[in-house]
This record gives structure tokens, C-alpha cells and sequence, in this order.
């Protein structure tokens, strides 16, 4: 089967209703958070994805007991209680494509006996991990070889673990939860003045009544965890992934005369800055029976196309709540009248691929004027940009967004489209592909 996907026609105008693959923030943290619970816990509609897969590939060889039905996307954790794996010695966790799965899960590991050798794909050791290790080492915890910052390494705890202060200035959800997940078995209490960035895992674990207490600044958040003896059980729905929502957002708002419910999408403030940022460029997007489920806001998302669509100077207060999805809005931005400006997006050039790297790559292919520096970018919009060449999107380091956002640029702005690299996708969302052809994308 080849992994390639053709585009040569645009996609016409639909008028319909969907639901996108689940959370996959909210899938992993659901799973490693059960682990550490007492007894039975239970996912429903769980994202079966790669990443969530790996993790709990991971649980299962740290002596935890999982139960998966990936056809009804129901999955059981029986977990010993906080620390309580149980596993061989020499064991190697593979995190494969998953960043939030291989730093979160150091946060567990803080009092291992044994060494536990950690290793990823390609593209996650390329990534880095002294983030990960600075902060564990004043903890007390090892990491093997000494001065290596990438994977493959090799954890080791202490008993003697030592609580700390610490300031996350990155604004990274992965540091900031892998932290508290240290906090939790570290005797006292851990303080962590975080930078703002998604806070699924505080609302879990206020949600579960463990000592967690956050206190809300303009631009930190200062959080108070105190060693943890018991977490009870959790059952949770997961609900739709807005960074997957966001492909269709944007599908809708550049098609012509097309209307899209997106059902029950986790739309947390902390995730959802997207849509703060397509509201300001004139989109037309409503949300809808908003409700909050354990903590968390959900809601279904009403979008419209749009034809007059405005440029953005994006304030970088909106950087870290819509992290995963500027590739996506890059493509709006290219279309919007005027001259949009992101910047200090530094991280960006730090996930799965180099993707400011990339969407510069991809919008010069597409002939849109940009200016590019080290952090930041100013896209020139063209109100009417068409395409009518042939492009192709290769060496990307197999990054699923890139994938989702070359084949969105196919649908929406035309010309003939060999988009590589199609399983890159199955790292998060599986369904992509099928959904663009529920709404009525046809590929050769
Ligand atoms: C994630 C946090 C973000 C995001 C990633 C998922 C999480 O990474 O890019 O896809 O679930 O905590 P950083 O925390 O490194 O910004």
C-alpha cells in the first residue's frame, strides 16, 4: 500500500456534522495518572492512536495491568498505587513518536531501583530532554550518560528524593506535569512557578482531591504539590481533541459556502487559543452547549466558510494555548488581507519536526510572501490566492501536523498535491483521512 496521498481536486461545499479523534493530552494523562490510582479505572471512547498505544505498552511493562478494547475504545488500568510498578530488571521503554509520553512518564519513575533505559523514533530523540533531566536531577534523580541531552538514556531514582522550587520559564504542559508527578512521590512539598500552558493535569488532580494547590498570576501560575499517598480511581470519557478539530476548522473557514458541527470537543481555555486567534481574523466560529466534565470544558464548535478574513498581529500570550495548531492557522494567515505577524515561537521549531522550519518551506512552495527570521514570521496574505501547480511535501520528519496541514492546503487552495509520509498520521489522529472524505474530499 503506498504511503502517499494524491490531491487534485478541491473540496466542494458540504454541510455536515462530525466528531474527531479523542484527546490525546487527556488520553495519555488518563492512562499514567490510573497507573498510579488504587484499583480498577476506566477510559471510554480513549484515543487509539500510536501515542496513547506506546503508553500503554510503557504501564504494561512496568507490571501494570491493562485491559484494551481498541474496536469499542474502552480500556481498564488496575493500578497498585503511587510508585507501585512492578518490573524486571533492564527493561527499555520505547515512547516511540510521544514526547508528552516519554517526559511525563519520568515523573513516575523518580524512585526506581533499577535503571530504566528510555529510548524514542528518530524524530523524539532528536528532541530535548535537559528539560526533563535539569529540573529531576535537584530532585535527586540520575540520568545516564552524564551531559547527554537527547534519547535513548537511562533513568535512575533515589529514595532519598528531596522536594524542590523550581521556575518552568518555557511554558511547556510536559515539563510542568512531569514535575508534579515527581512532586507527588516527593516527601513535603514541591513548589513550581509555571509558566501558562495547558493544565489538564492540575485539573485532574484537583479533580481526584490530591494536594495540589495553584494560585493564578498573570503570567505564572505558582503550584503547591504535596506528597501524595493515595489517588483513587478515575473513569473517564475522553472527549474530542481540539489540535484535531482544528484541520476542520480551518477546512471550513478557507472552503467555500460549507458549514461543520465539530461534537464535543475539549475546549479548555488553556487549549482552545486557536480559536481566540480565528475569531480575531474575522472567522466565524460559535461554540455550543458548553458544559464542564471533571473539571474540564466541553463544547461543540459551529464554523462557517469566510471570505473576508483579516491579518493578525498575534500577541504571544496566545503562543503556548495554541502550540500545536500555528501550522494550521499559518494557512488562514495566507489567505487573511494584510500582513499577519507571529512571534517568539522558538518551541515550535522544538516538536516532532523543525515546524516553523517546515510551514516556511511549505507556504514558499505555495508562492505565499513571508518573511522569516530565527523565532518568528510575517505571512502576507492574498485574500485570492488559488493554486494551480504540482507540490509535493516529502522529508518531514514524518510529523502528522505537517501531513494534516499540506493535505488541508491541497483541499482548500487546489493545484495537484503528493502529499508523502500518509501513516504519520496514525500518531494521533487515525480518522483523518476517512473524515476529509465523509465531507467530500476525493483522492486518485
Ligand atoms: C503537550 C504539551 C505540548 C504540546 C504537545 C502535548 C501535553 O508540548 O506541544 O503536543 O500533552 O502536555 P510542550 O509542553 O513541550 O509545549
Amino acid at each position: 500500500m503506498t504511503n502517499s496521498i494524491l490531491i487534485n481536486k478541491k473540496i466542494k461545499d458540504y454541510n455536515k456534522k462530525i466528531n474527531v479523534s479523542s484527546d490525546k493530552s487527556i488520553s495519555i494523562r488518563w492512562a499514567l495518572i490510573a497507573s498510579q490510582a488504587i484499583g480498577k479505572s476506566k477510559a471510554s471512547n480513549l484515543l487509539i492512536s500510536e501515542d496513547v498505544l506506546s503508553t500503554l505498552n510503557c504501564l504494561k511493562k512496568l507490571g501494570i495491568k491493562v485491559n484494551l478494547n481498541k474496536k469499542k475504545k474502552i480500556c481498564e488500568i488496575f493500578g497498585n498505587g503511587i510508585n507501585g510498578f512492578n518490573y524486571k530488571k533492564n527493561i527499555i521503554l520505547n515512547a516511540n513518536n510521544s514526547g508528552t509520553l516519554a517526559r511525563l512518564i519520568c515523573g513516575l519513575l523518580v524512585k526506581s531501583k533499577n535503571n530504566i533505559k528510555i529510548i524514542g523514533d528518530k524524530s523524539l530523540s532528536r528532541r530535548d530532554f535537559s528539560r526533563v533531566i535539569d529540573p529531576l536531577n535537584k530532585f535527586g534523580v540520575n540520568f545516564y550518560p552524564k551531559f547527554k541531552k537527547k534519547l535513548p538514556l537511562i533513568i535512575k531514582g533515589t529514595e532519598f528524593l528531596r522536594p524542590i522550587e523550581f521556575v518552568e520559564k518555557i511554558g511547556s504542559a510536559q515539563v510542568k506535569s512531569l514535575l508534579i508527578f515527581a512532586g507527588m512521590n516527593a516527601p513535603g512539598t514541591t513548589i513550581i512557578h509555571a509558566k501558562k500552558s495547558r493544565d489538564h493535569t492540575e485539573k485532574f488532580l484537583k479533580h481526584l482531591k490530591i494536594p495540589i494547590k495553584i494560585t493564578k498570576k498573570n503570567s505564572y501560575d505558582i503550584i503547591k504539590i504535596s506528597e501524595t499517598k493515595k489517588i483513587d480511581p478515575i473513569d473517564y470519557k475522553i472527549p474530542g481533541d481540539i489540535s484535531s478539530a482544528a484541520f476542520f476548522i480551518v477546512l471550513t473557514i478557507l472552503s467555500k459556502n460549507s458549514k461543520l458541527l465539530i461534537k464535543n470537543v475539549l475546549t479548555n481555555p488553556t487549549r482552545s487559543g486557536i480559536l481566540t486567534i480565528l475569531k480575531k481574523m474575522g472567522a466565524k466560529i460559535i461554540l455550543k452547549n458548553k458544559r464542564l466534565y471533571k473539571g474540564e470544558e466541553i463544547s461543540d464548535i459551529f464554523i462557517k466558510s469566510c471570505n473576508s478574513l483579516k491579518s493578525i498581529n498575534c500577541s504571544e500570550k496566545y503562543n503556548a494555548n495554541a502550540i500545536d495548531e500555528f501550522l494550521i492557522i499559518f494557512l488562514v494567515a495566507a489567505k487573511a488581507k494584510g500582513c499577519s505577524y507571529f512571534k517568539n515561537l522558538s518551541e515550535l521549531n522544538k516538536k516532532e519536526s523543525p515546524r516553523l522550519d517546515m510551514a516556511t518551506k511549505i507556504l514558499k512552495m505555495m508562492g505565499v510572501k513571508l518573511y522569516r527570521n530565527k523565532d518568528s514570521i510575517k505571512i502576507y496574505g492574498n485574500p485570492n490566492l488559488t493554486l494551480d501547480k504540482t507540490y509535493e511535501v516529502k522529508n518531514f520528519h514524518n510529523d502528522h501536523r505537517v501531513f494534516m496541514m499540506s493535505v488541508i492546503a491541497g483541499l482548500c487552495y487546489g493545484g495537484k498535491w503528493k502529499v508523502h509520509n500518509k501513516n504519520s498520521i496514525k500518531t494521533s489522529f487515525p480518522e483523518f483521512i476517512n473524515l476529509t472524505k465523509k465531507l467530500g474530499a476525493i483522492y486518485n
